[in-house]
């Protein structure tokens, strides 16, 4: 299908080090304005790196990623927040010594305008975290410090989310209350890229998937597109 518009964002040929060791080999991905993108893959497939690439974290050439058609890669992460792509990291990394309020302001350094997401329309989306909002990140659940770590990502208000594993280590019912926030996120002006280890997730929520394995994206498609054998070889390889 040829894409209609310009992605939002989009990687070419991204690829990533950490000192001599190659993480990323030539990765291709896109997201168009309004769209759900999952990237699934095993343990040290290269998906936090790709976040973490795109987020300015790790450095990289500067057309290696491309943001509403401008090249972003070799921008710092506080630039390229500061234009509208925001990242929920892995292992939320919260600040133990703030309050909840707190840690959610801290979403706000940075951003250009105001825009949906204030403390407000985030308690909204989280109740629970209005009634926590001045205790410290530590007195949280798993679930109520994701919820907080997404929250202070939405202060931004970005119009990219790039979310690492939101649901690690998460209580499946905790995980569908996360997922719900997903269409008032999106109702809101972002698109989504989410790094998600469960494969049903991924396929129920997303409107595209990525698979990685060893750096490299194995397939991509829709989910009706793809066959449990396909995601099966791509995500663990053809020989297993
Ligand atoms: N800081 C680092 N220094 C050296 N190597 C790293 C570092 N971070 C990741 N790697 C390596 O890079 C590769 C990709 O790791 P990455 O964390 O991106 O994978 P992942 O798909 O996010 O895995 P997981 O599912 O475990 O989170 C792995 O081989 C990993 O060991
Ligand atoms: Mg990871």
């Amino acid at each position: 299908m040829a894409p209609l518009q310009t992605p939002l964002l989009k990687t070419n040929g991204l690829v990533a080090y950490y000192g001599d060791f190659q993480a990323l080999f030539g990765v291709d991905i896109e997201l168009d304005v309004d769209e759900t993108v999952a990237i699934i893959g095993a343990n040290g497939a290269g998906k936090t790196t790709l976040m973490r690439s795109i987020a300015g974290i790790l450095r990289n050439a500067a057309t290696s990623v491309s943001f509403d058609g401008r090249p972003i890669g070799a921008q710092p992460a506080d630039e390229i927040m500061t234009q509208g792509v925001a990242m929920v990291p892995e292992g939320r990394r919260l600040f133990p010594s703030l309050s909840v309020e707190e840690n959610l302001l801290i979403g706000t350094y940075g951003r250009k305008s105001r825009g949906y997401w204030t403390l407000d329309t985030v308690y909204d989306l989280f109740p629970i975290l209005r009634e926590r909002r001045n205790n410290p990140g530590t007195a949280l659940s798993g679930g109520q410090q994701q919820m907080v770590a997404i929250g202070r990502a939405l202060m931004s208000n970005p119009r990219v989310l790039l979310c690492d594993e939101i649901s690690l280590g998460l209580a499946p019912v905790v995980i569908k209350d996360i997922y719900k926030a997903v269409p008032a996120i999106k109702a809101a002006g972002a698109s989504l890229i989410v790094v998600e280890q469960d494969i049903a997730q991924a396929m129920a929520f997303a409107d595209r998937v990525y698979c990685m394995m060893e750096g490299r994206v194995t397939l991509s498609g829709t989910p009706d597109t793809l066959s449990r054998n396909d995601i099966h070889d791509a995500y663990f390889g053809a020989s297993q």
